[in-house]
Formats: structure tokens, sequence, C-alpha cells
């Protein structure tokens, strides 16, 4: 099985007498989001290793300016806890707990307390500063200090989806248990249309076992809520996939949209998850037109010791002539045949109550799909 990345899959998890202790313990608590809490599960239980905590200053800016950890170990998304001023006044002391709806879900052990370099990280991770951008939109509504530190998870926080939340170690296990040795991840964000499925198809084609791994989080207005996405998966995983091939189970953390820099990130995790491949087609993790729609193919080379491998694929779409799901590399066609997988026109359709046509959603997929009142976060 693939080594996590790093090395070793860090596991930060109080258990017995240290929870107990660590729950009736004297000191500072801070009351922290959904979405850091989601990302201490993610630390605490080796999603996000090799990191043991919230990037400190050094890290920050080495992670935003190198795509890499001072250590040299390739790491491309700052993980930060942001606080406000008043917060930073208040926190005394080396040590904070850290609270979700009153509950305390970690303890930190404060390394520093550093400004924000919120241009930096916007503009070296996303490569703009258009306020438009939803990833630098975010970054740039964060508080304006973080706290960086090693995190040690108390209680883990609730989750949506317990049935499909799987930890690193769970996944392996599974894989194992199932003799899948070639394991190709897939990221999304998405509800799957037929080029999703191909290719998840043309990838499985060349290993053992697919993981569908989509992100189960914050995400930006218009795009699929959370259920939606589960529930789509569910069909098509259930109509057309053979079951001991495929493999689902969600990645709770948020989007961010950064594109090629993003794509190494979604790799990483899958590498941790124990998975050997990972998929990255057209315009991954892109948003708009920020991105070259194969500029996430391109930054794989800048990482040749990142030991999971990119199965890379041009655009697919319906070909008219070919009466097939084909692509620029198989299809010999002109554009004046070939039907785009148009995201927006299918949520157009969507939004309407109809159903997005055969050669572009399986019916089953889409018939879930407009079950739902307003499938789209708003
Ligand atoms: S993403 O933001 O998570 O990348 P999405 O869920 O739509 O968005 O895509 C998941 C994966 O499928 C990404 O690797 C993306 O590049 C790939 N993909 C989406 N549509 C196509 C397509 N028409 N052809 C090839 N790859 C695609």
């Amino acid at each position: 099985m693939i080594k996590p990345h790093g090395g070793k899959l860090i596991k930060r998890i109080a258990e017995g007498e240290e929870k107990e202790r660590l729950l009736r313990e004297e000191g500072f608590e801070l009351e922290i989001s959904k979405e850091h809490s989601q990302e201490i599960k993610n630390i605490s239980n080796g999603l996000f290793s090799p990191l043991e905590g919230f990037l400190t200053e050094k890290e920050a800016l080495s992670v935003a300016n190198t795509m890499r950890l001072p250590s040299g170990i390739a790491w491309t998304i700052p993980i930060l806890l942001d606080v406000s001023e008043e917060e930073k006044n208040k926190i005394k002391g080396d040590k904070i707990f850290l609270t979700l709806n009153n509950k305390r879900i970690a303890l930190l052990e404060i390394e520093d307390i550093y400004k924000i370099p919120k241009e930096l990280i916007a503009e070296k991770v996303y490569g703009t500063l258009d306020p438009e951008h939803p990833g630098v939109a975010r970054t740039m509504e964060l508080k304006d200090y973080a706290v960086g530190g090693k995190i040690t998870l108390i209680e883990a926080p609730p989750s949506k989806f317990p049935e499909y939340d799987l930890s690193p170690e769970e996944t392996r296990a599974e894989f194992e248990k199932r003799g899948w040795e070639k394991i190709v991840g897939f990221q999304t964000r998405n509800v799957p249309h037929l080029g999703h499925e191909f290719v998840q198809k043309a990838a499985l084609t060349v290993v053992d076992g697919l993981f569908i791994n989509p992100i189960i989080g914050k995400k930006k207005k218009g795009d699929f809520k959370d259920e939606v996405i589960l529930k789509a998966y569910e069909a098509l995983k259930e109509n057309y996939f053979p079951k001991d091939r495929i493999f689902l189970s969600i990645l709770p953390t948020e989007m961010r949209y950064a594109g090629p820099r993003e794509a190494i990130h979604h790799a990483i995790v899958r590498k941790n998850f124990g998975c050997t491949h990972f998929i990255v087609g057209r315009d991954h993790a892109g948003v708009g037109d920020y991105y070259h729609p194969y500029a996430a193919h391109e930054i794989f080379k800048e990482f040749p010791d990142l030991e999971i491998e990119p199965v890379i694929f041009r655009a697919f779409f319906y070909c008219k002539k070919c009466r097939a799901i084909a692509s620029d590399k198989t299809c010999p066609h002109g554009p004046e045949h070939h039907i785009n997988f148009a995201g927006k026109v299918m949520r157009k359709m969507i939004t309407e109550g109809k159903q997005p046509p055969e050669d572009q959603m399986r019916p089953e997929v889409s018939k879930v799909i407009v079950s739902f009142d307003n499938p789209f976060v708003e």
C-alpha cells in the first residue's frame, strides 16, 4: 500500500485518561467555525498528513511562496486558524481549547500568533486578487490573525453523513480487504454527468478500483448541495458500476477553487486515503475563466516527488458523428459535431424542473436531482 504523504499517517487523537483530563483541564476556550472543526478532524486522523496542526507563520509563508513546507514536503494550500484582534488579545498562555457550539473539540499548543498576509496568500494560491474569485473573497474575509501550532483532537465534531465519513485508516483497511493494489481517486464537487463517468471508467479500466470522493462542505452559491451530490452518486453507482470496483466516501473540507494548486492538494489527501492514482481532467478545481483548462495537468510536472500518480484527461464531450463520448485525442470530427458537458446549461434545465438529456446525464441521476426542491447552494 502507498505510504501516506511524508511517510507516516499522523494521528493526534486524545483517548481514555488523556481525553478525560483535556475535557476537565482549566484553560482559555476559543469558539471556532464548523469549517475549522472539519480541518481539525482532517489533521487529527491523518488525512492532512504530514500536518500536525494549523500552519505557523513560517509554514504559511513557505506554502504560499514555494508550494512546500519548510521541510521540503509538497503542500500547496495554507490551512489556517484565523482569529480576530480581540480574540488574539484574550489568548493567554501557550495553549488553548478550541470549542464548537461550546463543546471542546481540540487542544491547540500555540507556536505563534501572526498577522495573516492575506494579499500574498490570495495572489500566490489563487493567482489573482480579483474579489469575484470565491477563494480570494474567502481569504480576504478571514479574521486578521492566525494561530499556529499542533492540535490534539478531544471530541470529533458531528458528521453530516457518518456512513460515508471514513478516516484514512478506514479507507486503507477497506482497499486492503478488497484486495485492491492500484486505486484511482476521483475528486468532485458536482453531480455526475456522462463526462465525469467516462473519465472515471477510462481510469478504472487500467487499475483495480475507483474511489469516488466528493468534497462535502462549504461551497459557493450555485454549486450543488452536499446531499444532492451524494444521492446522485448513489444512483450512478447502483445502476452503472460493478459494485466490487467502486467505493464511495466523502472528503469533509471546503472547496477552494484554486485550480492547479488545489489539484495538488486534492492528490495529496487522496494519497493519504490510500490511492495510488488520481484523476485530473479538464479545469480541475477551477472556477470561471481564472485557470487554463489544462493548468492542473502542467503543475504535476513540478512535483515529481508526489508518489501518487496523476491520470490526466483532456475534455470529454459527446460526438454526434461518433455517437459516443469522446475527447480530442480519440475523435476526428470537428467541433460542430460536439456537445460539451455544459454545467451551466444542465443547471438551467434542472432549475426549470427539466431532466437534462440522456446524452448528458443518466436518467436515474437526473431524476434524483430534480426530486429536490432546490438542489443548489444558496
Ligand atoms: S472540480 O472542481 O471538483 O474539479 P468537477 O466535480 O466538475 O469539479 O470535476 C471533477 C473531476 O472531473 C475533475 O478532475 C475535472 O477536471 C474532471 N472533469 C469534469 N468535467 C470533465 C470533462 N468534460 N472532461 C474531462 N474531465 C472532466
